[in-house]
């Protein structure tokens, strides 16, 4: 361990001699006599604390050169603990001085054992900040306008992100369900030159026809029956603003031209209506099919896809986001726990490992909804795989016998991943594990590998 460092202020050879005897042990000591010498040991090693007396040459007299000192440190560093020590009958200045930033004080002649308190409850404080600044840190890389991930590709996502926010074209959405399209939409509304204006989201896959088309477009009164008033559609609604048009792999072809059209000249009529009406929205699709191989079974048109492509966005699926499940476990636990009055709530190690096996065909929403189960269901503190509803995974302790069996379980493992990555295509997971296809059925069939999905 090594011993914090601390930086005494002190001119009298006397105190300096008694304080190198009593604090040596514990702490790595810097010694000062002056303001010029404390700015330099404090720039150059940067200690845990401070010890400072306030009478310093040249005017060991008043405490205006040790204030000066003090000030000087907390400009370099606003979080600095500093404990001045004061003379006798001088309180007023060493208040002074807590009111200018100083982390305690003492009054001379120093209490050896007071000290020592002091000292030892400040570095406690300054390791307590220092961590905490750690964790901001690192919390700030792992999220990105409420959503976790510090995985490499969820990196690729804000990155897009960022950089499509700052256009107005369209933006195409695509991912497994629950993977997180419709937030990706709500970041670039947010991030976006529209960002005061309306964000209106609509599921093409959750609403008839006849009724989806005057939903977007809106209608005019007595363009059909029950029709009694005029009404503005989405479209028109999200002026200034954003539309999110969720699974429009599911628009119907009618309204596949009528939308093309108001991609190209960012003009549409309402349902019954004659009239050109204008509206600068912005469209964000999403869908969860592939979208181009409905462009190639002729249900959805080429020329819409490639007007809605402009900007692609891919979300990987939770199982490829590496310890990004452990992240976002963790997270959900957190704050459903404090939602449900069971703060405090950990995973025991059989979650852990079942959260990293489990493939996650629901993605984040599924993860959601078992954390959310477990923190009500867990008897204790620790919730286990099963309050996840989840099969206990691999037990990395079981370690392989023999190097054939270690070399087995690696490889064993490599393949899973890499066909779990690829979503079970062999050509690709071959390619990554730079292997033929042969080969890789081959070892597969060796490993008793399947394929999954
Ligand atoms: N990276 C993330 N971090 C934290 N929570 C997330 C993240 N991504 C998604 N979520 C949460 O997961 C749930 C599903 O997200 P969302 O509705 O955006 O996904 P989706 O792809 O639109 O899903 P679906 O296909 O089911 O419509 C939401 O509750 C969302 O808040
Ligand atoms: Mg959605």
């Amino acid at each position: 361990m090594t011993r914090p460092r601390l930086l005494i202020v002190e001119d009298d050879e006397d105190i300096r001699t008694q304080m190198r005897w009593a604090l040596g042990d514990d702490y790595e000591l810097l010694l000062a006599g002056d303001r010029t010498a404390a700015m330099a040991a404090f720039t150059n090693s940067r200690p845990m604390a401070t010890l400072l007396d306030l009478g310093l040459p040249p005017r060991p007299n008043d405490p205006e050169e040790g204030l000066a000192v003090l000030s000087g440190m907390l400009v370099l560093d606003r979080l600095a603990k500093v404990i001045v020590v004061s003379g006798q009958g001088d309180k007023e200045n060493a208040l002074r001085a807590v009111g200018a930033g100083a982390y305690d004080f003492l009054c001379k002649p120093v209490d050896m054992d007071e000290l020592r308190l002091v000292l030892k409850r400040c570095v406690y404080v300054a390791d307590l900040e220092r961590e905490y600044r750690a964790m901001q840190e690192t919390a700030r890389a792992e999220a990105f306008e409420d959503m976790l991930g510090a995985s490499p590709l969820m990196q690729t996502v804000f990155a897009f992100i960022r950089k499509a926010a700052t256009t107005s074209a369209p933006v195409l959405i695509l991912g497994e369900n629950g993977t997180g399209k419709e937030m990706v939409a709500r970041a670039l509304h947010r991030r976006s030159r529209q960002r005061n204006g309306p964000f209106v989201a609509i599921n093409c896959n959750a609403i008839p026809e006849n009724l989806l088309e005057s939903e977007l477009f809106g209608h005019e009164k007595g363009s059909f029956t029950g029709a009694h008033a005029g009404r503005k559609g989405l479209i028109e609604t999200a002026a200034g603003g954003t539309v999110f048009l969720d699974e429009i792999g599911e628009l119907p072809s009618s309204l596949q031209v009528k939308l093309l059209r108001f991609l190209q000249e960012k003009t549409f009529q309402r349902v019954g209506g004659r009239q050109e009406i204008e509206s600068d929205a912005r469209v964000i699709a999403a869908t969860n099919i592939n979208l181009k191989e409905a462009v190639e079974s002729g249900k959805f048109r080429e020329d819409l896809y490639f007007r809605l492509a402009v900007l692609v966005v891919t979300l990987p699926a939770l199982r490829e986001r590496g310890g990004d499940v452990d992240l976002i476990a963790r997270e959900f636990l957190r704050r459903y726990g404090t939602q449900h009055g069971r703060p405090g709530l950990t995973f025991a190690s059989d979650a852990a490992r079942a959260l990293n096996s489990h493939v996650w065909p629901g993605n984040i929403r599924e993860l959601q909804n078992r954390v959310q189960r477990a923190a009500i269901m867990a008897e204790g503190k620790r919730v286990t795989a099963a309050d996840l509803e989840l099969a206990d995974g691999p037990d990395p302790k079981q370690r392989p016998q023999t190097l054939r069996e270690a070399r087995e379980q690696i490889e064993r493992q490599v393949v899973e991943e890499a066909l779990r990555r690829h979503g079970g295509k062999i050509t690709s997971a071959a390619a990554e594990l730079g292997v033929s296809r042969p080969t890789l059925y081959e070892l597969m069939e060796r490993l008793g590998v399947v394929r999954g999905e």
